[in-house]
């Protein structure tokens, strides 16, 4: 990592103060070669062939030229179509640079200086960075660990002030793979009734799930704004396509205009091929996806169990387990010590206190070097 510059002149903005790359890549960036990743959010299934096909067809024979700032009118049709309890129209999706830039649009849309913004702890650190850029406080809701990180209302409506702007939801959750219920959701809307706070929704899991399909908040609270996008269920991280939907007019403008002053437009080739995203094809490779997290997700869990006499949280969706080093001491300085013995985890406590003595481990590899991962972290032990 690149130390941050320092010069006797140069005063940081404010609003860029404190922030440091997220613990999850300072691992990351230190793992030994032919470490097993077990932390990294990111498929390894490969992105679908018929979409690498249609990108080289478009790359080919196509003029590739900026498109409308929000995106191609034929793909943001198909996005609006998604949300047909919402009534939507292209004119309220805003395709963006992956999840991450509709996100961090969203947060610099709505949030004002000294705003309050409910943040889910254990959650994607992302967020917290997305309130202090956008000038705003973050203040935190448990997800207790001693109920498996589900969902308690009384934790959020304890965090709500008159200063709350705006509140985030991520189900499936990133670190923690469970899943809001449709109660979770409704208690959700009942308390932000007649308040005025957006609800920003992140279902950039939400193809990913192992039990029933998760609802969206948006079905329950109007002042919801949806982020999501293809990354995680059609494994194309890399090509970052992904978009804002609301039925909030004055929030999809607003990110729409600066939308085109961030980045202009996601890449016209990953449009154009993202079109195939809605086909039969796409939804099997969706399919197969479900299919092969949730077994791995299954074996992991049991891995641990029997090798390590270690509880991992049981998934409900995404690629994450949630594992308890508490008996063993610090997360940190576990995942330091998994690290040097070439296995990569994420302490918990990246992602909040309230995960403080756990491990996030990710499943997005093969069972064979998922064996081979834990077989080094119990010699470690
Ligand atoms: C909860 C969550 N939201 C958003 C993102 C950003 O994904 P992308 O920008 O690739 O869509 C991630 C990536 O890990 C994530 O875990």
């Amino acid at each position: 990592m690149i130390p941050m510059q320092k010069s006797e002149n140069f005063v940081l903005p404010k609003r860029l103060q404190g922030l440091q790359p997220t613990l999850i890549r300072q691992f990351f960036e230190r793992a030994l070669p032919d470490s097993i990743n077990f932390g990294l959010g990111e498929p390894d299934l490969p992105t679908p062939q018929f979409i690498r096909e249609e990108a080289a067809r478009v790359t080919l024979n196509e003029q590739n030229g900026y498109t409308s700032h929000p995106g191609i009118p034929a793909l943001r049709q198909k996005i609006a179509e998604q949300y047909p309890h919402l009534g939507l129209t292209m004119n309220d999706v805003v395709v963006t640079v992956g999840s991450q830039e509709a996100m961090t649009a969203a947060f610099l849309s709505i949030v004002d200086d000294g705003d309050e913004v409910l943040l889910p702890n254990p959650g994607f650190p992302a967020y917290d960075a997305c309130v202090k850029i956008s000038g705003g406080t973050p203040v935190y809701y448990r997800l207790p660990a001693e109920k498996d990180f589900a969902f308690d209302i009384e934790e959020f409506k304890a965090a709500i002030t008159p200063k709350t702007k705006m509140a985030v939801v991520i189900s499936p959750s990133n670190p923690t793979g469970k899943i809001f219920t449709e109660n979770d959701l409704r208690q959700i809307a009942e308390a932000l009734k007649d308040t005025g706070i957006y609800l920003i929704s992140d279902e950039i899991y939400s193809d990913l799930y192992f039990g029933e399909k998760p609802h969206s908040a948006s079905e329950f609270y109007d002042k919801t704004v949806i982020v999501t996008g293809l990354s995680k269920s059609l494994s194309m991280t890399g090509w970052r396509i992904g978009w804002l939907a609301s039925s909030q007019k004055e929030i999809t403008q607003a990110v729409q205009i600066l939308h085109g002053f961030l980045t202009v437009c996601t890449s016209a080739i990953t449009q154009k091929a993202s079109l195939l995203g809605w086909t039969e094809e796409a939804e099997a490779a969706k399919r197969h996806a479900r299919e092969v997290y949730k077994q791995r997700g299954e074996y992991l869990v049991k891995l641990l169990k029997e090798e390590l006499d270690l509880y991992a949280t049981a998934p409900d969706g995404a690629f994450y387990t949630m594992l308890d080093v508490r008996k063993l001491g610090d997360d940190v300085e576990i995942a330091e010590k998994f690290l040097q013995n070439r296995v990569i985890t994420v302490p918990g406590v990246a992602f909040g206190t309230e995960a403080k003595g756990f491990l996030r481990v990710s499943f997005c590899n093969t069972e064979e070097k998922m064996a081979e991962g834990v077989r080094r972290m119990k010699e470690v032990l």
